[in-house]
């Protein structure tokens, strides 16, 4: 089986084309990734507008350069899967739209791929991980702990009250004038400094359950920032770095353990507890969960950096697996800003 993935629903357009005769990564027979970066760059995080227009520019170069990596053509293609949600509409648009094309063109079956889901389920093109798993999503517009029971099967268990992960890494490294992206910014920054120098709260820390809640953490930082000599001393960022991102790994780590006793007080039990997304890239963050996996005696696994972040692989990944199911979509499926995890297949039915 060998699947072309679409992904355009943030600030990367992506393709990727993957099979599931070989095992591992040598599943990836294309991973081509451009992005916005340099679009975005001047106004400090990602405009809709412009992002949809760049998708649209890219879209057919990326695609194109996928084929060649792989050495296929669109006809050896078995499906063509396209994120439709959720995520920024105009650019969810213009994946969907091409997705639906090459499908209608070659005659070939589509599957309408949630983002989320693909994120959930990359780990599986990697490592042979059986379900459920406990995943730990965490992305510029998402944090959420989720009980992956099968293809299409989540429970999410917690979620954030305001603010994601990613933006509070995203909006405190632009407070403390890295630039963006700020995350990966922020975790180079953060080498320098040392974590606990500055006393950050840890919302939600020690509550029932296992949401999350990150925008207080942001409205420290900046209230720190306001009050910090001018321009701002390179050792207070390093240490500000340093002490942000020890403390959001340390409230990750502790919601995650929450999940883990909830899920035992069940009698349910996990094979593993996996992460997914863009902010798993940071390497404090994954130690911090390597641990908490190690109290339950699970495996911790996380995907290879690339495949954290979006790329078209995993969306790819995610039409193979629902493929291999005998799922797929009919064409008039629509795009979607908004489609929750938990509710996804009673949700595409509606579409
Ligand atoms: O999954 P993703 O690529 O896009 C979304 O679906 O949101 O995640 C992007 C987010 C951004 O907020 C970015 O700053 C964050 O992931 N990120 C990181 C790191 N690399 C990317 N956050 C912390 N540390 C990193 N190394
Ligand atoms: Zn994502």
């Amino acid at each position: 089986m060998i699947v072309l993935g679409i992904e355009t629903s943030c600030d990367e357009t992506a393709v990727g084309i993957v099979t599931d005769s070989v095992a591992g990564e040598a599943r990836i027979l294309a991973n081509v990734v451009a992005t916005q970066f340099t679009e975005h760059k001047p106004y400090g995080g990602v405009v809709p507008e412009i992002a949809a227009r760049a998708h649209l520019d890219k879209i057919d170069d990326v695609l194109h350069e996928a084929f060649k990596q792989a050495g296929l053509q669109l006809s050896q293609m078995d499906a063509v899967a396209a994120t439709c949600g959720p995520g920024l509409i105009g650019g969810v648009m213009v994946g969907a739209m091409t997705g639906k094309s090459l499908s209608a063109v070659a005659q070939k079956p589509f599957i309408a791929v949630n983002h989320l889901e693909a994120h959930a389920l990359t780990v599986r093109l990697i490592y042979d991980v059986a379900f459920p798993y406990l995943l730990l999503l965490v992305s510029g517009g998402h944090s959420q702990l989720v009980l992956v029971e099968g293809v299409g099967n989540y429970r999410r268990l917690g979620t954030t009250l305001d603010d994601a992960v990613g933006e509070c890494f995203d909006k405190s490294a632009k407070l403390l004038g890295l630039g963006y992206p700020g995350g990966p910014l922020l975790e180079l920054a953060a080498q320098k400094g040392q974590a606990g120098s500055i006393p950050l709260p840890k919302p939600m820390v020690g509550r029932e359950g296992c949401n999350f809640s990150f925008s207080g953490l942001k409205t420290a930082v900046r209230l720190a920032v306001e009050n910090a000599p001018k321009p701002l001393a390179p050792l207070f960022v390093a240490n500000m770095c340093a002490s942000l991102q020890s403390t959001i790994a340390q409230i990750l780590a502790e919601r995650t353990l929450h999940a883990f006793a909830m899920l035992e007080e069940e009698g349910k039990h996990v094979s593993a507890l996996v992460v997914g997304g863009g902010v798993a890239a940071n390497q404090s963050i994954r130690g911090g969960l390597t641990q908490a996996a190690g109290k339950y005696g699970v495996p911790f696994l996380a995907p290879p950096v690339p495949l954290c972040t979006d790329n078209g692989v995993m969306i790819a990944w995610a039409g193979l697996e629902r493929f291999c199911l005998g799922l797929k979509d009919d064409l008039t499926v629509r795009a979607r800003p908004r489609w929750p995890l938990d509710t996804l297949d009673v949700d595409r039915e509606a579409l």
